[in-house]
């Protein structure tokens, strides 16, 4: 398995409008673009870094694993994703590797991409999120 890039860095937010409000007047950074993704329970802002993003992250509803996550710790750091060229390969080592696997199998993310979760215990508290982008797409 061979991690190509720091794809994003995802942060929970109640409030999406005015978390992007902040970005821009602060850091001025804006989204590049906003998306609902219904599987996950959430709506994401990508604002672009470089090479990577900030995904601000709200939950579509209170009883989403983002909605959960804001009850229970509030705002910040939700996860960290890296990209993969064949998903597949990496979910298989990394369960060889004895890693939680919370996706056996990718699902759908945003902009047309698969991606799956590596549960935070037994992974420094950090809950991984693996990407891979499909043919014609930007990687
Ligand atoms: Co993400």
């Amino acid at each position: 398995m061979k991690l190509l890039n720091l794809d994003h860095v995802a942060i929970a937010v109640h409030d999406l409008d005015s978390a992007v409000d902040d970005y821009r007047r602060r850091y001025r950074a804006a989204p590049m673009y906003r998306e609902v993704v219904e599987d996950q329970g959430v709506e994401e802002a990508m604002i672009p870094m470089g090479g990577s993003f900030v995904q601000l992250l709200s939950a579509l509803r209170p009883d989403t694993p983002v909605g959960r996550f804001l009850e229970r710790r509030g705002e910040g750091l939700h996860h960290v994703a890296y990209t993969v060229v064949d998903i597949e390969a990496a979910l298989a080592h990394l369960k060889e590797k004895g890693a939680r696997l919370v996706d056996e199998t990718p699902r759908t993310g945003g902009r047309g991409t698969r991606i799956a979760f590596v549960h935070p215990k037994g992974g420094n508290q950090t809950l991984i999120e693996l990407v891979e982008y499909g043919y014609g797409q930007r990687r």
